[in-house]
């Protein structure tokens, strides 16, 4: 049954590859950018509308403009990197206004009519990072795990009307968002050789990753099941790392985690 998505962020990279792999198959889906005048790449199918996270009226206008809305990809986001002393606040309150309140306002908008409609899919693209915790990326982090929560915990409350709410976490994928990524680091700063060698290992993983094909085939799975389960991973050996985290003490696994990025 062809059904309506809004997937966010579908500019590039995962969010390009799940708003594409719905349009093939069949499914009316508006895509989100912040200028759908610059979209490089159309994919055929999509509809693009404006959506700016960063600015609480685009939210509602967007919402207004998609309508009824079956499957919702939160997916855009910010990812922001920097030593905890050196996050200017204002960075940190955008990178929660993007990566996290407008998500959920996005979600409040929806929900209703799935509610009514009976029949919804509301996904979370967070990350695996929100899982394993790595140094310099404290903000970014942290935003993912509240998503994650607000996903975790709103599932009871809307699964017996037939929405699934779930959040999908990405490990390294391979979109060049290591190249958009905010990086804050005072020039003097006492951590700025860890730091580069952390960002280094970063990118190099992500440039390494995985396709944007396999998360996106991650979130249609996520959605096509008839009760979609809290948490999906994908990427950097996810089923691996997530069986070594529930055997290993909790300091292990921040080791691991640390040498995975050369700390
Ligand atoms: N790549 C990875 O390794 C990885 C790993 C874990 C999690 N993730 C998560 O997966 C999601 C997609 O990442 P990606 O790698 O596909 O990144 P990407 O290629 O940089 O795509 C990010 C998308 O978000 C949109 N966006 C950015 N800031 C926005 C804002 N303020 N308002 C509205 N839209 C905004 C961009 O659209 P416009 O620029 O056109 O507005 C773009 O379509 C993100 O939430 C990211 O945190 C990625």
């Amino acid at each position: 049954m062809s059904r309506t998505a809004l997937v966010t962020g579908a500019s590039s990279g995962i969010g390009a590859a799940v708003a594409g792999a719905l349009a093939a198959r069949g499914d009316k889906v508006y895509g989100t950018t912040r200028d759908p005048s610059r979209v490089a790449d159309p994919l055929p199918g999509v509809e693009y509308l404006r959506l700016d996270l960063s600015d609480p009226s685009s939210v509602e206008e967007c919402a207004a403009a998609a309508g009824g809305v079956d499957i919702l990809v939160n997916n855009a986001g910010e990812s922001q990197s920097g030593p905890i002393e050196e996050l200017p606040m204002e960075a940190v309150e955008r990178l929660f206004r993007v990566n996290v309140f407008s998500a959920v306002r996005l979600t409040q908008l929806i929900l209703p009519g799935m509610r009514v409609r009976r029949y919804g899919r509301v996904v979370m693209v967070g990350s695996m990072l929100a899982s394993f915790p790595l140094a310099y990326r404290s903000s970014y982090v942290a935003s993912k795990a509240a998503i994650k929560g607000f996903a975790s915990a709103a599932r009871r409350e809307v699964g017996p009307y037939g929405v699934g709410v779930t959040t999908v976490e990405p490990g390294s994928i391979s979109t060049g968002i290591g190249t958009r990524r905010t990086s804050y680091i005072a020039e003097d700063s006492p951590f700025a050789g860890e730091y580069r060698t952390m960002l280094a290992a970063l990118n190099a993983n992500e440039v390494n990753g995985i396709s944007a094909d396999r998360v996106a085939a991650t979130v249609l799975k996520a959605v096509d099941s008839p009760r979609p389960r809290p948490l999906y991973a994908v990427g950097s050996n996810a089923p691996v790392v997530f069986a070594l985290r529930r055997l290993l003490p909790r300091t292990a696994v921040e080791r691991m985690v640390s040498r995975r990025h050369g700390l």
